[in-house]
């Protein structure tokens, strides 16, 4: 028996929210040693990180010239710089002269970088400005004049890629999703309202597995079948990206009562500025009845790109995956970035870094939706690009219950990974997006990619 759940049976072929073709991406069993020997993530080192193009920021964290941000993967530390002419550019943050990181926070608007170790000056193009005490220097040393290296980079749909070893292909051509897909949300028009990068003790691709099936959610997340439809629409696209569709304001099919509009769904309806007390339909309706209020709250307040999302998208969560290691919940009123971002030197942790992205409308009745579980004094309005907080590993990252359930289950199951009688996942029908990553993966490790 196949699973082959669509959320909207009726979408035509050609739109973006139709069920895409099945792959067969085969029925391997992996070998679980991927997600902790260190040869595995030697050749991730090696073969994956440095070819693909990687999620280093946001367009909207730069908005002027010599605004900067600092992205890091691995040993690598990469400085984006938005220039005079308005392109963003990305360099190595390493010192020629001793190696030292030129750039220490973590962004921030500057003229000219200078190192603190002894205090050589680079253009914010990475051009050498100037170096201190320079006839102390042999003039072969320095003749190259060495800067900061440029390191390839590109934009799309507002989100700013960097490519390591500069030969992968043109980044349009390596994004498996159709074109307009994650252009439509403007995420350059949205801002960072939180950013939470908390370190968790599993490989970065156990955490990723776990995000990418809905499978688990009634024994994991069991509070949220009030709410959403755990049954998901899954799509796979070129490149090892993939996309779930997950219904929300609707009740999971596992409920026997599909009639009571109960608290949950009472209160979706007031997230999307309705007033649960003048609905009298079945629970099956809320979704629906949701979706006509916000196109109509659109309407009122000149949002003009909500014409372009099909009714679907203005409830439910277009979780997108974009390989290797992001994953963009897809919402109108804003985007959640998460990005599993590999321990430097232990195959067994990694940093869960999310980025909360909100489209500030200036309206009393226009307010943060529930999902992105804000705390209530944040700053919405994108006045102030709130800093990164990091939560060390064992620690709870605050962000929310359900993701506290995903911070204690990932480990255990890491652990779980090393028993000398499991032998490696048996993905279903469910899971058919990690298969697909992890074959993607593969391919860049054998030298495919
Ligand atoms: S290491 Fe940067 S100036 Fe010496
Ligand atoms: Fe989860």
């Amino acid at each position: 028996m196949s699973f082959d759940y669509r959320v909207n049976p009726q979408a035509p072929a050609d739109s973006l929210e139709a069920k895409q073709p099945t792959v067969d991406n085969g029925l391997d069993v992996l070998d679980p040693a991927r997600y902790y020997s260190t040869d595995f993530q030697r050749k991730e080192r090696e073969r994956l990180w440095p070819r693909a193009w990687l999620l280093a920021g946001v367009t909207s964290d730069l908005p002027e010239a010599g605004d900067y941000t600092v992205f890091e993967v691995g040993h690598e530390s990469i400085v984006l710089v938005r220039q005079a002419g308005g392109a963003i550019r990305a360099y190595a943050n390493v010192c020629p002269h001793r190696g030292n990181k030129v750039v220490l926070n973590e962004r921030g608007s500057a003229e000219r970088f200078t190192c603190a170790f002894h205090g050589w000056q680079f253009c914010t193009d990475g051009r050498l400005q100037g170096i201190t005490d320079e006839d102390s220097f042999h003039p072969q040393l320095v003749a190259h004049r060495p800067g900061m290296p440029e390191v390839r980079s590109e934009t799309h749909a507002g989100l700013v890629f960097i490519n390591l070893d500069g030969k992968a292909p043109p980044l349009a051509d390596w994004i498996g999703l159709p074109k307009g897909y994650l252009e439509m949300y403007e995420i350059d028009r949205m801002h960072v309202v939180r950013h939470v990068r908390s370190e968790w003790l599993a490989n970065w691709k156990t955490g990723l597995d776990a995000f990418y099936e809905n499978y688990h959610l009634p024994h994991v997340h069991p509070q949220t079948q009030g709410v959403l439809e755990d049954h998901a629409q899954y799509d796979l696209y070129p490149n090892g990206f993939s996309r779930m569709i997950v219904q929300l304001c609707k009740k999971s099919h596992r409920l026997a009562d599909q009639e009571t509009v109960d608290a949950g769904l009472q209160f979706m309806m007031r997230d999307a500025g309705m007033d649960p007390d003048g609905f009298h339909g079945p629970a099956g309706d809320v979704r629906a009845a949701v979706q006509q209020s916000k196109r109509a709250r659109a309407k009122r307040l000149g949002l003009e790109h909500y014409d372009r999302f099909v009714d679907g998208q203005l409830t439910d969560s277009w979780v997108t995956g974009v390989f290797p290691n992001v994953q963009i919940g897809c919402h109108p009123e804003g985007v959640m970035i998460m990005r599993f971002l590999p321990h430097p030197t232990d195959p067994e942790r990694f940093y869960y870094d999310t980025m909360t992205m909100f489209r500030y409308v200036d309206d009393p009745n226009y307010t943060v939706p529930a999902w992105m579980g804000l705390p209530k004094d944040v700053d919405v309005s994108g006045a102030v690009r709130p800093n990164c907080v990091f939560v060390p590993a064992g620690m709870s990252p605050d962000l929310g219950e359900v993701l506290d359930q995903d911070v204690e289950l990932v480990p255990v199951v890491q652990q779980g990974l090393h028993s000398r009688f499991y032998r490696g996942a048996l993905w279903g029908d469910q899971e058919v997006r990690i298969r697909h990553f992890h074959r993607e993966l593969d391919r860049y490790l054998v030298g495919e990619r």
